[in-house]
């Protein structure tokens, strides 16, 4: 088979990607390693940046975003009996939705599929060659049988575990990484949202954070020590701690239930440098990793995305290289900001075993400068809502 992008990976980045390259004409096969259902089942935070969503909307797959999800101009931030309010709408002149990743996935294979675009699912050992050639090549199995795509180009979406960045060598790839003392226990719940924009809550207990994916379903986390499982917390116990979390008059409104779906994920900080390799660009999870807290895996994805798009879209439209060749430097420096903001963020509202006295009179008086100065709270707000691509 010959394509033009060889893309691995069938996640967001991925899809967005080949949805994107199709509205111009550049074909692109998708390899993913899973079934459809099992991408789709995955449950992600589903906070969008406006970049995401206008390139939701220049993909041809925002109808379903703009009709089902909500606008949000706003976060409360609370610490033991105290809140605070960061007005997103006021400070940043702009504000986020809330829409689950999975839908935004969901529309994504279905804008694929409505426009023919190819996809290959359950593939197994793939392998990338000659990526710092002119002609790579990648070869896979499906069912036992090999294949080969022959391409200008591969893009690796294939996220964390995937195979893409172990394909740049050592001697050029290099490695940043922060493993974060604690996870994230997170429950799904058919019940109303405590509250009709998200809460981040730092507590003496630990950090909680109340969200939603509808009127109807709730998502709420709090954190857990990493040598929890989901088997270690009954329902009644989630609800109870996640009550001794957040204000007394947030907690008495909490509407409980049972919880669909009960996960503890760790956290981490990670980036890989440089995101290409010759023919070959590294996008989203695959290149960079970032702490749930700040709700930007899935917008920082979507920022490689739209810096790759832009210089595959020169390099075909208009023949220069310029873009691709800058892509690595332009979505790494935009990825650092990002890995600030959500280590900052971690910082500002998790229990570090480690921490003294003095670190958490630091802490405190950070939420109070938050608290106060509105300069703080512009920096805040213009990371949250998304900086500039
Ligand atoms: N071959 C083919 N597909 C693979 C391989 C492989 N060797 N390894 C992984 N994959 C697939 C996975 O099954 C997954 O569907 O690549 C896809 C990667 O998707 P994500 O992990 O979602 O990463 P990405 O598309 O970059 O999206 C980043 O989505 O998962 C969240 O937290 C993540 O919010 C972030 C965003
Ligand atoms: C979620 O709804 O899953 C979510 C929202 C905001 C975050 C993290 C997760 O910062």
């Amino acid at each position: 088979m010959k394509t033009q992008v060889a893309i691995i990976g069938g996640g967001p980045s991925g899809l967005l990607l080949a949805q994107l390259l199709g509205t111009i004409g550049v074909e692109s096969i998708v390899l993913e390693r899973q079934t459809k259902d099992y991408v789709l089942a995955r449950i992600r935070a589903g906070v969008l940046e406006q970049g995401l969503v206008r390139m939701l909307e220049e993909a041809g797959c925002a109808d379903r975003l703009h009709a089902e999800g909500h606008v949000h101009d706003g976060a409360l931030i609370s610490y033991g009996e105290e809140d605070f309010r960061i007005d997103f709408k006021q400070l940043a002149q702009a504000s986020v939705v809330v829409y689950g990743q999975t839908e935004v996935t969901r529309d994504l294979y279905t804008a694929r599929e409505k426009a023919g675009g190819q996809i290959v699912f359950n593939v197994e050992h793939v392998q990338i060659h000659r990526a710092d050639c002119d002609n790579p090549h990648v070869t896979y199995e499906v069912d036992g049988q090999a294949h080969r795509i022959d391409c200008d180009f591969i893009a690796g979406c294939d996220g964390f575990h995937g195979v893409s960045r172990q394909a740049i060598p050592l001697t050029v790839r290099r490695e940043y990484e922060k493993i974060y003392p604690f996870g994230w226990l997170g429950v799904l719940s058919e019940t109303p949202p405590v509250h009709d924009e998200l809460i981040y809550a730092n507590s003496k207990r630990g950090f909680a954070l109340c969200s939603m994916r509808s009127d109807h379903l709730s998502r709420y986390y709090i954190q857990c020590s990493l040598s929890e499982s989901p088997a270690d917390w009954t329902d009644a116990a989630f609800w109870e701690e996640l009550k001794r979390r957040i204000p007394t008059d947030m907690a008495e409104k909490l509407v409980t239930g049972p919880s669909i779906e009960k996960s503890i994920a760790p956290l981490r900080s990670f980036v890989t440098e440089p995101m290409r390799w010759g023919r070959l660009f590294l996008c989203g999870d695959a290149a960079h990793i970032v702490p749930p807290t700040g709700a930007k895996g899935l917008n920082t994805a979507a920022s490689d995305v739209h810096y790759l798009f832009q210089g595959l879209k020169a390099f075909y439209l208009e023949g220069t290289e310029a873009g691709i060749d800058s892509y690595s430097a332009k979505a790494l420096r935009r990825v650092w900001k990002v890995e600030r903001f959500s280590w900052w963020f971690s910082s500002l509202l998790h229990r570090y075993p480690d921490q003294s006295e003095f670190d958490l009179k630091m802490q405190l008086a950070e939420l109070d400068f938050l608290r106060s100065n509105k300069a703080a709270q512009l920096a805040m707000a213009q990371n949250y809502v998304g900086l500039p691509y």
